[in-house]
């Protein structure tokens, strides 16, 4: 199996000292850094926005995997660009228009991700995977860090690696949610590439260990 990529989120990181957090993740094997971007609308929380994003580029290299939890994504896509965000994922439940938003995003020049709900089903995604070059597997319901995750994510990620093997092999699987030093292989057995966590690396004691942690999830 290959290593997975580790997208540590800062959603579960002191938010009085994000730099910190970003430049934590900078010296770490980590290759993404995972933004999660809500608006009170869409999920039940409220986080931060461009500016944040657009304050805290300098201080990473990394890629800025954007994930965004709002109502009417295609209002911001181009500010988020402008932010500094190099992969934006929208949610399918948030998109009247998902192929639009697909070409707003790659006019702005980023790589585009669509995400889905633990209820919604990989199916759905059949006629946009061919241009994604993410699909984002939600494994808790979006909101909040710290929750469970959801067992039939995993079965979900098999039927998704199904489809993408056929569709679009570039595209990459990224989950999302209760991923720490258990259900890591699992989801990386499953098929998954990207591993985005938050409580489990900021609520370690030594979120450099736990991050290498992860890495080793495929072997
Ligand atoms: C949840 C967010 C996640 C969150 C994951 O709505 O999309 O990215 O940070 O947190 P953990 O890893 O604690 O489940
Ligand atoms: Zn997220």
């Amino acid at each position: 199996m290959q290593t997975p990529i580790i997208a540590p989120s800062v959603l579960s990181a002191d938010f009085s000292c994000l730099r910190q957090a970003v430049e934590l993740i900078d010296r770490s094997p980590a290759q993404w850094i995972h933004w999660d971007v809500m608006d009170g609308h869409f999920v039940p929380n409220i986080t931060f926005g461009m500016p944040v994003i657009k304050a805290l580029r300098p201080f990473s290299d990394k890629k800025f995997d954007v994930h965004l939890m709002i109502e009417n994504p295609g209002r911001y896509v181009e500010a988020f660009a402008r932010a500094g965000a190099d992969l934006i994922t929208v949610h399918y439940e948030a998109a009247t228009h998902l192929h639009r938003l697909m070409q707003q995003v790659k006019k702005a020049g980023k790589q585009f991700g669509v995400a889905i709900n633990p209820a919604t089903p990989v199916a759905c995604l059949e006629d946009i995977i061919p241009y994604a070059d993410l699909v984002l597997i939600m494994s808790v319901n979006p909101g909040f860090g710290g929750q469970e995750f959801i067992p039939v994510a995993l079965e979900k990620i098999r039927r998704l690696k199904t489809m993408i093997d056929l569709l679009n092999p570039s595209c990459l699987i990224e989950v999302d949610g209760g991923i720490n030093d258990q259900t890591a292989p699992l989801a990386v057995e499953a098929g998954a590439r990207v591993l985005v966590a938050g409580s489990y690396v900021f609520g370690h004691s030594d979120p450099l260990q736990a991050i290498q942690t992860l890495l080793t999830a495929g072997q």
